[in-house]
């Protein structure tokens, strides 16, 4: 069982190190393993190919795990919002933004582990700042959560968190001012109203990947911190 987390791993290591036999292929290893091929069976060996983290495969659907890595990596973008920050996202040696077409590295200390600052457009607004998506010490994504909060806030975009509300008498920091639209019992930042369209299949997915992935702590208390052990 312990070793099977690393078997994607080391299969994509194996292509990487293939491709750079062929003379490589342009930084992108893994261009044409599963093209021609769209069914859900590729979509899920092509995740499990490109997970950029060791996964915790124990007690889960290796399947869902798959599929719900190629929607969290390759689809939804997730980690490019909830990493700490673009300059973070990847090693210093494997930006691929970078000159120099380095072999792309996820810098797995922040993976998924949010802190990433956004402020939505105009005046007086919070910094708003990505969740930690990680689980926690229950093996839950996001820090313990169930599938059915997931799920809704996914389709609906409701902060559970309640971390911005609308500035009112007695809430005066971190809140939209009544000037600004925003609706402070919804994520302002997080694509939910695109998400919202993923099938009840694809979210479990999703959901599963999340519980696979390693837990990182965050700062000592507040919304981005796991109890990891
Ligand atoms: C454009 C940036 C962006 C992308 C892409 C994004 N998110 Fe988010 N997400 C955020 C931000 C920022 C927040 C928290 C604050 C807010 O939106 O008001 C958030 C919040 C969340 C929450 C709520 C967590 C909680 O503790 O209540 C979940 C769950 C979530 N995102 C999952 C995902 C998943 C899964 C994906 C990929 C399929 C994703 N996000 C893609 C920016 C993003």
């Amino acid at each position: 069982m312990k070793t099977a987390p690393f078997q994607g791993y080391l299969r994509t290591a194996a292509l990487l190190a293939g491709c750079a036999l062929l003379g490589g292929s342009g930084g992108l290893p893994y261009a044409y393993a599963h093209d021609g091929d769209d069914g859900e069976e590729s979509r899920a060996a092509r995740g499990l190919e490109i997970a950029p983290v060791p996964l915790n495969l124990r007690g889960k659907d290796r399947h869902l795990v798959g599929l719900g890595s190629y929607l969290v990596n390759a689809v939804g973008s997730c980690n490019m919002c909830h990493s700490a920050g673009p300059a973070t996202e990847f090693t210093a040696t494997g930006n691929p933004y970078f000159r120099g077409n380095l072999p792309k590295t996820v810098n797995q200390a922040t993976y998924l582990g949010g802190g990433r600052a956004f402020t939505p457009p105009g005046a007086g607004n919070p910094s708003i700042l990505s969740r930690n998506l990680t689980p926690d010490k229950t093996g839950r994504p996001a820090g313990g959560m169930s599938f059915a909060t997931f799920r809704e806030i996914m389709r609906t975009g409701v902060d559970f968190d309640h971390a911005h509300p609308n500035c009112s008498a007695t809430v005066t920091t971190n809140c939209y001012p009544a000037t600004q639209p925003y609706d402070g019992d919804l994520l302002q930042v997080m694509p939910w109203p695109e998400l919202q369209g993923m099938t009840g299949r694809d979210l479990r997915a999703v959901s599963e990947y999340l519980s696979a992935v390693p837990c990182i702590t965050g700062p000592p208390t507040g919304l981005l911190h796991n109890d990891c052990t």
